[in-house]
Order: structure tokens, then C-alpha cells, then sequence
């Protein structure tokens, strides 16, 4: 799909449809009362026949309106003019695509940027309606030998505006928007493949291939070699599958090398069977989605790259899959972290922070200005905070704020926990310096504490995105995120350092 933003009248766009928004109850926007004024109160007749009142989310397609060039005019509700926040517009921006790719128009001029969204600038408004129409042709059917996205007809969207919009901020809000579409589409496209194809090679090779795309350096360290580190954590994970563990670098130096980058942690367990402490079997292919936060890694790489942004950005993806093998670790199994510290491993289901806690030792070597690990980490995640928002926990209260800040502007929420010293006592164990869990209270914040034992050195946060990295059920489907708000930070961030 191409985009491009464009200033002009409704009713003169030579185009297949004409989209324009109506406020709750049948209040028209200035680009709906523009066509309405010329078409003489054709439109505001059809919405007091009591066709549509401009509930959030509703549409009404309209053929052949008096006095207009297009063929059709698609009208969307936006709700009430008072609550048009974030989830409204994306809701509408959304329910507009839909009922695009359900007619035949090849091309589209939307008139929705320069409606008042509570708080949000047009730019906002542009970067998010491109996000929403990439997401409108995205289907997970790689594998599918008819594709879903074949039928659909839109090429070309022009995002209208009947007053002028700055060209300069315009274009960046369109190239931000495009990359994190791009980002994000990375992401849901390695969540979604199967664990026999996504696997940690798949994972090395694809880290491999964007590096040559952009420019890159990717380095791929392989079993012997984290031996040699005394990365006996991670290894523990991996012993029991017959896929070799891989830890893959992927380096994108926008700025000077001697500025210390922001170094992203990414978990990559391509399948988590729980190990010994094997999960029951009801929707545990799910656990293909383990690796969700490596691939936001990588997505968000992707997007940064291609948008070129001035700031040094390393990402580190611990991968491996976490079988029950004849070799695999047993619950009461004591391992040698590379940090090391020692731990006791009471379930093996528990694996994510075992491969972690060796990648965040294993960042030091970077000197990072921050670190922020990305990981499916806990069940109890979803408990707490649902399908709606990530975990955040951090050991710098400014970083933390940076990253709320961030999750705001990117509508990608987050909510901070507490990572005080009270819980750290839930990981005590007799035998090593650590067990590897901390019993069912506070199950995300125990895993998090778990995690700041291997963080001293650096400022460092970590997202739990258990609940927000895909849905379940008919929509089943990796979603993307955090890529919006990690993409948000960095940018944020480089904007800061300039020049
Ligand atoms: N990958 C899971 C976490 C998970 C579970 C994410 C469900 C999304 C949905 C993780 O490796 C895990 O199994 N965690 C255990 C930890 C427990 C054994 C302390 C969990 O949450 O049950
Ligand atoms: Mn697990
Ligand atoms: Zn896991």
C-alpha cells in the first residue's frame, strides 16, 4: 500500500472513495459538511432518516453523491466529538480500512487526520492511521496456499486534510508511522510461523539477512562458545532439545561508536514445553509465541534502521527452545550463571530468566547507556494486567518514566510494578544463591527480581509482554507490540541527542 498527505476539497478528489468522519450524534465533521454543503444536505438528509448516528466504529457507504468526483463516500462514525481519544480514532481508522477492503476501490483519500483527537497531534494522527492500515492487510497466511490478502483491491491511501498540514512534519509522522508498520509486521510474521520453522537457527539466519539488508553487523555465537563464556544458565535450558541454542547479536551504530548504545534483550524460546515441569497440553501451541520478545528485538531494528535514526542501538537475543529431553534439566538441577552466581533450578518451566539472566551479563560488554529486556515472561503477567497492558519494572525510576512516557505516546500501554527488596526473599534457596522461582505471589514481580540480580552494573528496565505479545482465540495472532513503544523510546531518545 502507498500512502502520500495531501491537502484539498472533498468533494473534488477524482478518487474510488472519499472517507470522511461523523461525530455521535449525526454531527458532521468539516470535510463530511464540505461534501454535505455541495451535494445540498444530501448527506445530513440520509443521517436524519436515521441511517447512522456516528456511533464509534460504525460506516455507511454511499454510491453516487450529487455534486462530487469520486465514487463513493464512506462515512465513520467517531463517536462523540467529547471522547474522541486514542482507542476511538484507532477504532474508527480501523472500522474505515475494513470497510474499504470490502468494496472494490483501488484507492482511497481519508479525511480523518485533522479531526480533534483529545491530546494527540496531526502528527500522531498520521502515523497512527498508517499503522492501522497496515494492520488491516495483514494476515498471518504465509504458510496458507491461498493467500487472504490477494482479494484485497486498495493500492493507493491519501491522507486528506481540508487545511494545510506542514509537508516536513507530515512526511516524518508517514516514514515513522511506515517503519513501525514495517517493524511490527516483522514482528507478528516470526511469532506467528510454527515452532518447526521458527527455530534458533531461523531466528540466527534471519538476524543474518537484516544485516545485510541494512547494513548491519550480526554476529551468531554458537553452543561451544557460550560454554567457553560459562553460560551454564542459558545452556541448562537448551540441554534437553535437539535444536542447538544460538545467542545472536545484531548491532546498529546510527551515531558515533564511542556513544553508548541502548542495548535490547530480546527472549527468544521458540517453543516452551515447560521441560520436565511439562505444561498441560490445552493450548500449549501457544508457546510458539515465546519468542515474541526477541522478535520485537528485531522488529524494532528493523524499523529504526529503516528509518535511519541517529542513535546506537544493540539487540541480544538469547535463543533456544525448552524440551524435556533424556538430558534435559531436572527440578533441584543447580546451575553456574556466567555472572557467577549460582542457581537453583525448582522448575524448569521457569526457563525464560535463565536464558536472560546470561544475556544481561553478556551486555556488559557493551557499556550500555540503558538496558531494557523484552520477554513472555510470566502467566502471572496476564493476571495481573490482562491482555491490555505490559509489566514494566525497572531499577532507574527516570527510565521507568521515560518508558510510561513513551508507551503513551506510542498507544502501546505499560504499567510500572514495584521491584522492592521485600520480594527478593521468595527467591532464597538452601542450596545455591538464588532459586529460580519465587512461589505464586507476585509471580511477575519475583521473575522481574530475579532479573535484577544480574543488573547491578547498569541502568536497566524489563517488559513483560505474556499478555500483550499476541491474542487468543478466533483472532488468534501475534500483535506486534512492544514494537510502538520501543520504537517510541528510541526515537524520543535520538531526537534528544541531536546534533
Ligand atoms: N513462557 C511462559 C510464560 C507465559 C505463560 C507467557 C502463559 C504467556 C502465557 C514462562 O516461561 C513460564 O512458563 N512461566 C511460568 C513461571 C512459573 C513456573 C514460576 C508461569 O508463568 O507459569
Ligand atoms: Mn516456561
Ligand atoms: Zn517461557
Amino acid at each position: 500500500m502507498e500512502f502520500s498527505i495531501k491537502n484539498g476539497n472533498p468533494g473534488k478528489q477524482r478518487s474510488a472513495c472519499v472517507v470522511v468522519g461523523v461525530f455521535e450524534t449525526r454531527v458532521l465533521t468539516e470535510a463530511a459538511k464540505t461534501l454535505d454543503k455541495n451535494a445540498n444536505g444530501y448527506i445530513s438528509d440520509i443521517l436524519n432518516n436515521g441511517d447512522m448516528e456516528g456511533k464509534a466504529g460504525s460506516t455507511l457507504l454511499l454510491h453516487k453523491v450529487p455534486n462530487t468526483v469520486c465514487k463513493r463516500v464512506l462515512l465513520v462514525g467517531l463517536g462523540k466529538k467529547s471522547k474522541l481519544h486514542d482507542k476511538e480514532y484507532r477504532n474508527a481508522v480501523q472500522a474505515a480500512f475494513n470497510a474499504l477492503h470490502e468494496t472494490g476501490a483501488l484507492d482511497a483519500v481519508l479525511f480523518l487526520i485533522e479531526d480533534p483527537v483529545i491530546k494527540r497531534e496531526i502528527s500522531w494522527k498520521i502515523s497512527h492511521t498508517v499503522i492501522m492500515a497496515m494492520k488491516s492487510v495483514y494476515h498471518p497466511d504465509q504458510l496458507k496456499s491461498k493467500h487472504e490478502g490477494s482479494k484485497q483491491h486498495l493500492r493507493k491511501v491519501t491522507l486528506s486534510t481540508t487545511s494545510r498540514v506542514d509537508s516536513d512534519i507530515g512526511e516524518k509522522a508517514l516514514q515513522w508511522g511506515l517503519a513501525t508498520a514495517h517493524g511490527m509486521s516483522l514482528t507478528k510474521d516470526l511469532g506467528n510461523l510454527p515452532p518447526n520453522v521458527c527455530t534458533p537457527s531461523y531466528l540466527a539466519e534471519l538476524a543474518m539477512k537484516m544485516a545485510k539488508t541494512y547494513k548491519l553487523k550480526a554476529t551468531v555465537l554458537e553452543q561451544k562458545d557460550m560454554e567457553r563464556l560459562g553460560m551454564g544458565s542459558l545452556l541448562s535450558v537448551a540441554q534437553g532439545s535437539s535444536q542447538p541454542a544460538k545467542l545472536i547479536t545484531l548491532e546498529y551504530w546510527g551515531r558515533k561508536k564511542k556513544e553508548k548504545p541502548v542495548v535490547l534483550v530480546g527472549k527468544g524460546v521458540t517453543f516452551d514445553t515447560g521441560g520436565i515441569s511439562l505444561k498441560p497440553a490445552a493450548e500449549m501451541d501457544e508457546m510458539k509465541y515465546d519468542m515474541c520478545g526477541a522478535a520485537s528485538v528485531l522488529g524494532t531494528i528493523a524499523a529504526i534502521a529503516q528509518m535511519r535514526l541517529p542513535i546506537n542501538v544493540v539487540g541480544i537475543i538469547p535463543a533456544t527452545e525448552n524440551m524435556p529431553g533424556g538430558n534435559a534439566t531436572k527440578p533441584g538441577d543447580i546451575v553456574t550463571s556466567m555472572s557467577g552466581q549460582t542457581i537453583e533450578i525448582l522448575n524448569t518451566d521457569a526457563e525464560g530468566r535463565l536464558i536472560l539472566c546470561d544475556a544481561l551479563t553478556y551486555a556488559e560488554r557493551y557499556e550500555p547507556e540503558v538496558v531494557i529486556d523484552i520477554a513472555t515472561l510470566t502467566g502471572a503477567c496476564v493476571i495481573a494486567l490482562g491482555h491490555v497492558a505490559s509489566g514494566l519494572l525497572s531499577n532507574n525510576e527516570e527510565l521507568a518514566m521515560e518508558l510510561l512516557n513513551a508507551s503513551e505516546q506510542a498507544a502501546d500501554r505499560a504499567w510500572h510494578l514495584p521491584l522492592w527488596d521485600d520480594y527478593q526473599e521468595q527467591l532464597k534457596s538452601n542450596f545455591a544463591d538464588m532459586a529460580n522461582i519465587g512461589g505464586r505471589a507476585a509471580g511477575t514481580i519475583t521473575a522481574a527480581c530475579f532479573l535484577s540480580r544480574f543488573t547491578k552494573k547498569y541502568r536497566w528496565a524489563h517488559i513483560d509482554i505474556a499478555g500483550t505479545a499476541w491474542e487468543s482465540g478466533k483472532k488468534k495472532g501475534a500483535t506486534g507490540r512492544p514494537v510502538p513503544l520501543l520504537t517510541q523510546f528510541l526515537t524520543t531518545r535520538a531526537a534528544r541527542k541531536i546534533p
